[in-house]
């Protein structure tokens, strides 16, 4: 039986059981051991993740098949089982006939169609929806991979049941986009899903009396904040809830260190312990490009809590690109490198290429890099502006070293305290703003060329 058939079956017996199809991750490695072939390395390499990262998912998928299949199936006897099965499907179906109702034995059989992964589920099969509002949320239009950080948060969600994430990361790095897309990819674990912008910096009270209103339009809210929270917590536990909340890091003050609520909204940080530690069926999403100091505190405690830092989108932000028709594609992955995976920076860079280079990268490479237009500098002006003033110190004592440096170096350079440098250091990783590598047992920092041309434009060219 040809690979492709098999792969076709083994799909769409896991869309019929799951409502989703074998995500790409689960493809390549089927793909790998359908073909007899050790799968962990070279499936970990083509996507850019961990051998053992691989091998849990395949444990996983291994696990789902054996269900489905029910028999105990493994990357030694999947293609034997997935054969079998096929070949016993589709006599089954010959023999009874396909279609509905047929009358087989004197008994009416009434054979449900398997549903197929291309056509959408028919009415009567599928779950009843869940109710969404996604309020102000942007439309996606376009999205590429994130397949390793999909599964990561839809195991967290679906398998571990945590209840409270925090999706981090430098603003442009994606985590709007992801976090939208995860919901539409696991909405049917869900009775109801609701996205809100904290963008306007609404006070808890104000988030509160937003909440019930969407879960209940017609009661009257309660005034009591204590009152409005046991509410809310009452919701999570009858109904299970996707919420996300985004661009927490309205919430903090500036400028001042990563993390710190404004006065006045320091309430949010017991809302979330209590959602992270009273029992619901619910999950809470946090994006922010700061990470919320209840966080790193939870994470620590066997709390149902965890935290994802979104990276660069890797080489599948090469469709980026391509959908703003640039060409030379042999130098995309250097332009790519040099603007960090950052799909913000990217699309902003990838406009001027259109609009000064005819849309040839290659053309534009030959330009002193990094090239930072003025919104990607506008885009960065308002990321520097929430530090503080040691923090600046050492971003510009940073941008003016050619190698990464490590905080005891920095002691004797900067003139602050050590107190004063180690909080300056520790904020600019909580603002993922510093690149972290551990050399001969000794953590260095450094900027990445994008953030030091910027701290040499805007603080260090007079
Ligand atoms: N996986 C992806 N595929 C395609 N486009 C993406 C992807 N991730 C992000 N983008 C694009 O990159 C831009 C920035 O993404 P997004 O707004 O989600 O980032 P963000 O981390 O939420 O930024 P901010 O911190 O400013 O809120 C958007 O135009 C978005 O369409
Ligand atoms: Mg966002």
């Amino acid at each position: 039986m040809e690979l492709k058939e098999v792969l076709r079956f083994a799909d769409e017996k896991v869309f019929s059981k799951t409502g989703k199809h074998l995500d790409d991750l689960q493809e390549a490695i089927l793909k790998e051991a359908l073909q007899g072939r050790k799968y962990a390395a070279k499936v970990a390499k083509d996507r850019g993740c961990t051998e053992g990262y691989v091998r849990i998912a395949a444990a996983e998928l291994w696990k789902l098949l054996s269900e489905i299949l029910d028999e105990e199936v493994s990357k030694v006897n999947v293609r034997a089982i997935l054969e079998r099965a096929k070949f016993y499907d589709h006599s089954h179906s010959s023999a009874i006939g396909e279609n509905y109702g047929t009358v087989n034995h004197n008994v009416n059989i009434c054979q449900k169609i398997p549903r197929s992964p291309a056509s959408p589920p028919n009415s009567q099969q599928t779950p009843e929806k869940p109710q969404i509002d996604l309020g102000d949320a942007p439309e996606i239009f376009k999205f590429f991979d994130r397949t390793p950080q999909l599964a990561t948060l839809e195991n967290w969600i679906t398998h571990d049941r945590t209840r409270l994430i925090a999706l981090l990361g430098i603003n442009g790095t994606g985590k709007t986009t992801l976090s939208l897309r995860l919901a539409d990819t696991i909405k049917t674990d869900f009775d109801r899903i609701i996205y809100r912008s904290l963008r306007f910096s609404p006070t808890l009270n104000a988030t509160l009396t937003h909440l019930l209103q969407i879960f209940s339009p017609q009661s009257e809210i309660p005034q009591n904040i204590e009152t409005k929270i046991s509410q809310i917590l009452d919701y999570l536990r009858k109904y299970r809830c996707l919420i996300v909340l985004d661009d927490l890091q309205m919430l903090f003050s500036s400028p001042q260190l990563a993390g710190q609520y404004q006065t006045g909204y320091e309430d949010y940080q017991l809302f979330f312990k209590l959602i992270a530690e009273v029992c619901h069926q619910s999950c809470l999403i946090l994006n922010s490009s700061e990470k919320p100091r209840e966080i790193a505190r939870l994470e620590k405690e066997d709390c149902p809590v965890r935290s994802l830092e979104l990276g660069s989108l890797g080489i599948a932000a090469k469709e980026i690109l391509r959908s703003q028709k640039l060409s030379d594609e042999e130098t995309w992955e250097t332009l790519i490198d040099t603007y960090q995976g950052n799909p913000l920076w990217l699309e902003l860079t990838a406009t001027v290429i259109r609009e000064l280079f005819g849309g040839r990268v290659a053309e534009f490479l030959q330009c002193e890099m990094p090239i930072l237009d003025e919104s990607l500098q506008f885009q960065l002006s308002q990321q520097f502006q929430r530090l503080t003033g040691p923090e600046l110190a050492v971003v510009n004592y940073i941008a003016t070293q050619t190698e990464p440096v490590a905080v005891s170096h920095f002691l004797s350079k900067i003139p602050l305290s050590p107190s004063e440098l180690v909080n300056a250091v520790r904020s600019l990783r909580n603002r993922f703003l510093l690149d972290i590598e551990e050399r001969e047992q000794i953590t260095l920092f450094g900027l990445n060329p994008v953030l030091k041309q910027y701290v040499k434009i805007r603080y260090l060219s007079n």
